[in-house]
């Protein structure tokens, strides 16, 4: 892919067990500014897949492994995420970080990184976050620890966050009506795009 190109595909790891949730309608936003530039963007709602804890095995990384050896849906999304020229991840805050949703599916990259980067797949992934809190501060909701463990772990495998949009919300979908959040969304998903 040249610098300037358009990329071609892009996965959205919705990470809240609400299909009409407040993430998930930032990620919506996210995506229409991706597909507003010709991207294509699969949809993988996290709470509906089967996806096990990190066993900690380390089968990953021993010495010519297949990959990680717990056998459960993540087996299928590993190849779209490997393919994939960027990811949206969406998640809301629980318990001052992260959902388990996606802090599990955080944990089970672990066997994508490979400290060689001409064998890690994350490395230069482009990479938006999307998050929501019942709180009326980012500080004080616990939303900026995630977007902190977003940024450590992102930066650690190379990868680049292009962007991070965040608000407060309560109700599944209130978010919608803060028109400033939707329009930053959205132009976070067209600049995930161009690469
Ligand atoms: C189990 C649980 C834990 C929560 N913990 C927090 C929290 O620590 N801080 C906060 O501001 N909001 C918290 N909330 C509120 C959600 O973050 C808020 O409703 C958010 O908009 C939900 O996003 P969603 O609609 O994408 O699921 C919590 C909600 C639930 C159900």
């Amino acid at each position: 892919m040249q610098i300037g190109e358009n990329l071609k595909h892009v996965v959205a790891l919705l990470g809240s067990p609400r299909k009409k949730g407040n993430s998930t309608v930032l990620a919506k936003q996210i995506i229409q500014g991706v597909e507003s530039v010709g991207a294509k963007v699969e949809t993988v709602y996290l709470n509906g897949l089967n996806i096990k804890p990190c066993q900690g095995c380390y089968a990953c990384k021993k010495k010519n492994s297949t990959g990680c050896a717990v056998d459960d849906d993540m087996q299928s999304l590993y190849p779209k995420l490997v393919e994939s020229d960027a990811w949206i991840i969406a998640s809301p805050v629980y318990w001052f970080n992260m959902s388990a949703q996606t802090k599990i599916f955080m944990d089970r990259c672990f066997a994508l990184w490979n400290e060689d980067l001409e064998i890690n797949p994350m490395y230069k992934k482009r990479i938006a976050i999307a998050m929501s809190y019942g709180d009326s501060d980012p500080f004080d909701s616990g939303c900026v620890n995630a977007l902190r463990s977003f940024q450590d772990a992102y930066r650690y495998v190379g990868a680049i966050i292009v962007g991070m949009v965040y608000g407060s919300a309560e109700e599944p979908g209130e978010i919608a009506s803060n028109a400033e959040l939707m329009a930053q969304a959205k132009e976070i998903g067209k600049k995930l795009a161009v690469n």
